[in-house]
């Protein structure tokens, strides 16, 4: 039996969350899996409600899942930022998630790009450290001191920065910080990725010939991990990532990347296979609790509406069982998907007419006649 926490959130994220539990459903009839869920309340409606974002019985109730399972969150009552940082980078933080992983691969022949060669692409994004952990601040007037805290699972790292300018211009700056302990960990995980699914080589994403200190101890911690694991690195400067992704995406296999150039280029990733709703992340702390999601945010010019796309949620939730050691009913699932989309049975983002339901219903029918 495994413990579930449900987040559907905001916007489309209850609709999409309960197509992924539709087919967790279909599992549990015809396989051995159990899940116990709890569902929390958790986004724009209670922060409305009562000013809560996330809160320390959400975190204590968290903290005793398998995973968790989420949805979206995002209010345009709400302006930008508040939710996402208070409650969806809050719980990776709080859970020191560390890697975020995001597969992409072409379906079909709904991929944009011309090349129609097949792709599957899993991508590793470190998702703790670097240009975005909020290390920054402004020298006002060119002159000032500034402290930085910085509270990590890992660390706890302050640092103060003295400025004296030749004139009296703002200098803003914001610090990007890898950790030889940070960067371990991750390679590590990397590492046993790779070994997991198969792989034996792995593309290393840095810029490390502009920003020598940060990407040359990412180079050097790499380096020594395939050694110690047996396997191939490639490395690859982000701009020259970016092109290799449009033109020859099915010459990667695994790609590892620093927590900002994974942002982006994940989001190219998402785009390429034919639409951001058909993306699915999972927020992995290896030896804590994992938060599984669509990459999409809850779009609320579609929701309510029936007409999300539900795959990106059921990815997400076959990236959980995954992750829970059930490899062969992430199979199962991604199968499912793939049924569904030779099918037609598609929702309008990608040209299709089926509804939300219609998509879930397709994937569960073929969980249950297989
Ligand atoms: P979005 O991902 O919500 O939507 C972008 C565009 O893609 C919209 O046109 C939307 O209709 C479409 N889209 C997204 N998911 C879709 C799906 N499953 N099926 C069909 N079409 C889909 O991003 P946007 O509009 O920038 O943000 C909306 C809100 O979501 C904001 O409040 C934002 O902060 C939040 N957000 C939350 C995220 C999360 O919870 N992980 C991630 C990204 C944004
Ligand atoms: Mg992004």
């Amino acid at each position: 039996m495994f413990k579930v926490a449900v987040i559907p959130g905001d916007g489309i994220g209850p609709e999409v969350v309960s197509e992924g539990l539709k087919i967790l459903d279909a599992l549990e009839e015809t396989t051995s899996l159990r899940i116990r869920r709890t569902q929390l309340d958790i986004g724009s409606s209670r922060f409305l409600r009562s000013g809560e974002l996330l809160t320390e019985e959400d975190l204590s109730v968290l903290v005793k899942q398998d995973a968790i399972f989420f949805g979206s969150i995002g209010d345009p009552r709400i302006p930008t930022g508040i939710l996402e940082k208070g409650i969806l980078l809050a719980i990776r933080t709080r859970l020191d998630q560390f890697v975020n992983l995001r597969p992409i691969r072409s379906w079909n022949d709904y991929s944009r790009l011309k090349n129609d060669k097949p792709f599957n692409i899993a991508f590793l994004r470190e998702n703790t450290e670097e240009f975005y952990m909020g290390a920054g601040g402004i020298f006002e007037g060119g002159k000032g001191r500034v402290s930085l805290k910085i509270k990590r699972g890992l660390y706890d790292l302050e640092m103060d920065l003295n400025a004296s300018s030749s004139n009296q211009d703002d200098y803003a700056f914001e610090i990007g910080v890898l950790s030889r302990k940070g960067i371990e960990r991750f390679a590590d995980y990397v590492m046993s990725h790779a070994k997991r699914t198969g792989r034996d080589r792995v593309t290393v994403v840095d810029k490390a010939n502009v920003c020598t200190n940060l990407y040359g101890l990412w180079r050097d911690v790499f380096r020594d991990r395939a050694r110690r694991n047996g396997i191939d690195l490639e490395f690859i400067f982000v701009d020259a990532m970016a092109m290799a992704l449009i033109r020859n995406p099915e010459h990667f296999g695994m790609i590892a990347t620093p927590n900002m150039f994974g942002d982006i280029l994940t989001d190219l990733g998402a785009e390429i296979q034919g639409s951001l709703g058909l993306s699915a992340s999972g927020n992995i702390n290896p030896i804590g609790v994992s938060m599984f999601e669509p990459v999409h945010g809850s779009a609320p010019d579609i929701a309510g509406r029936n007409k999300a796309n539900p795959i990106g949620a059921i990815l997400a939730a076959k990236l959980m069982l995954e992750h829970l050691g059930m490899p062969d009913l992430g199979k199962m699932i991604e199968d499912g998907v793939e049924h569904a989309i030779e099918k037609g049975i598609v929702t309008p983002d990608l040209g299709g007419s089926s509804t939300t339901f219609e998509v879930g219903d397709s994937v569960a029918e073929f969980l249950r006649s297989v």
